[in-house]
C-alpha cells in the first residue's frame, strides 16, 4: 500500500458548522501521501462540495430499493457524491442487532453501487479474556466480505472510545491474522486499518505497525486540532 488511509468517523455529532470548519482545516494537506475520508453523518454529506477530500456515510441499507421507510440506499450515497460506508461497526451490532449476514448484504449493496465498504470487524472483552479473539474476527470477515473492493477495519470493540488501545504487538498479531484470512479468500491486498482510541500522540506508532494500512478514528476526527495531528503522522 502506497498510500495510508485516514478515515474520521463523526458518528452522530456534529453539524453544518462543524462541517465547514473541518472543511477549512483541511483544504491546504497535502494529499500525495494520504487519503482522508470523513464518514458524516448522513444529512451533512451533501456539504461534501466544500470539502476537498473525500466522503463517506456510516451505514447504507442492506436492500436495493423499496419499502423500507427512513433507509437509504448505496446508490442513493453514491448519487450524492460520497465515495466510502462504514458497513457494520460495532455500534450498529450492538444497538441495531445487525448481524454478519446483513452485513455481508449491506457490502453488497455497497460494491454494487460503487462505493467503497468499510467493514468493521473486533471483539469484546468478554470474547477477548475468553481466548476466542480470533475465532470471532475470522467469522466476521468470512460471513461480512463479500468480494474484492472493500476495506477492513479491525476495531477491538472493548477499546472504542476507551482511551486505551492493544498492545502493538496484539495489533501486528490481529493485523497479521485478518491479513492471512483475506489472503485464504483470495482477496490479498485488501486494506487493513486500526480503529479505536487513535490519537495524535498513537498514530504514527500505530501506522508504522505492518499490515495497518491506516486509521479508523472516531472521537479525534471530530475537531481540526485533533484531526490534523493524526494526519501529520503519516
Ligand atoms: P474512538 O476513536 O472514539 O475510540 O472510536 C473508534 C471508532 O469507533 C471509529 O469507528
Amino acid at each position: 500500500m502506497d498510500k495510508k488511509i485516514i478515515a474520521g468517523n463523526w458518528k452522530m455529532n456534529g453539524n453544518m458548522d462543524a462541517v465547514a470548519l473541518m472543511a477549512d482545516a483541511l483544504k491546504n494537506i497535502d494529499l500525495s501521501h494520504v487519503t482522508i475520508v470523513l464518514c458524516l453523518p448522513m444529512p451533512f454529506v451533501g456539504a461534501s462540495a466544500i470539502l476537498s477530500v473525500e466522503t463517506g456515510v456510516q451505514d447504507c441499507s442492506a436492500h436495493e430499493s423499496g419499502a423500507y421507510t427512513g433507509e437509504v440506499s448505496a446508490r442513493m450515497i453514491s448519487e450524492i457524491g460520497a465515495k466510502y460506508v462504514i458497513i457494520g461497526h460495532s455500534e450498529r451490532r450492538q444497538y441495531h442487532n445487525e448481524t454478519n449476514l446483513v452485513i455481508a448484504e449491506k457490502a453488497k449493496q455497497a460494491l454494487k453501487s460503487g462505493l467503497i465498504p468499510i467493514i468493521c470487524v473486533g471483539e469484546t472483552m468478554e470474547e477477548k479474556q475468553a481466548g476466542e479473539t480470533n475465532t470471532v474476527i475470522e467469522k466476521q470477515i468470512r460471513e461480512c466480505v463479500p468480494g474484492k473492493g472493500a476495506i477492513i477495519a479491525y476495531e477491538p470493540r472493548w477499546a472504542i472510545g476507551a482511551g486505551m488501545t492493544p498492545s502493538n504487538e496484539e495489533i501486528k498479531r490481529e493485523h497479521g491474522f485478518i491479513a492471512e484470512i483475506l489472503e485464504s479468500m483470495g482477496l490479498g491486498g485488501t486494506p487493513i486499518l486500526y480503529g479505536a482510541s487513535v490519537k495524535g500522540g498513537n498514530a504514527a506508532e500505530i501506522m508504522s505497525i505492518p499490515n495497518v494500512d491506516g486509521v479508523l478514528v472516531g472521537g479525534a476526527s471530530l475537531k481540526a486540532e485533533d484531526f490534523l495531528p493524526i494526519i501529520q503522522a503519516v
